[in-house]
């Protein structure tokens, strides 16, 4: 079976793209292929590049974020995606409001099925580049811990 995973923040420039990256970087590192994709709730950033502060971040840590392009999340994806992981609470709500019946469930991307604390991926648009790091290790925990349940 193909995993498709998707990751869904409010913008798609930072936690988003971040976590679709990191995903695919350690599944490549594992001999794993799976189909990772991200999109945003919002739609004030469709067609842009992850903000520059992520994308440094990244690549700080062997990853290569430049050809992402941030897409609005669709209720299709609700029927092409085998796991949908919403980065904090408010996404996971808004994503529960456009859910069609028999679509998939959206779940938080810190908890159990990571393997991890349950929680949120703080946002950090509005911060600086410490907020950026504390994301990536959050996200990069949280992957390894998905991958482990995949295999
Ligand atoms: P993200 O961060 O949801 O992690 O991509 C944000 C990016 C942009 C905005 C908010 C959050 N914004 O309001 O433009």
């Amino acid at each position: 079976m193909k995993y498709r995973i998707l990751f869904v923040c409010l913008g798609n420039i930072c936690r988003s793209p971040s976590a679709e990256a990191v995903l695919r970087h350690q599944a490549s590192q594992r001999g794993l292929s799976v189909d990772v994709d991200s999109a945003g709730t919002g739609n004030w950033h469709v067609g842009q590049a992850p903000d520059s502060r992520a994308i440094a971040a990244a690549a700080a840590r062997g990853i290569d974020m430049h050809s992402l392009r941030a897409r609005q999340v669709s209720v299709a994806d609700f029927n092409h995606s085998t796991h949908m992981f919403a980065m904090d609470q408010s996404n996971l709500a808004d994503l529960m409001a456009m859910r069609p019946e028999g679509g998939i469930m959206p779940a938080l991307f810190l908890g159990p099925a990571t393997h991890t604390p349950p929680g949120e991926v703080p946002d950090p648009y509005y911060g600086g580049a410490q907020g950026f790091e504390h994301m990536l290790d959050l996200i990069e925990a949280a992957s390894r811990g998905f991958l482990q349940t995949l295999n």
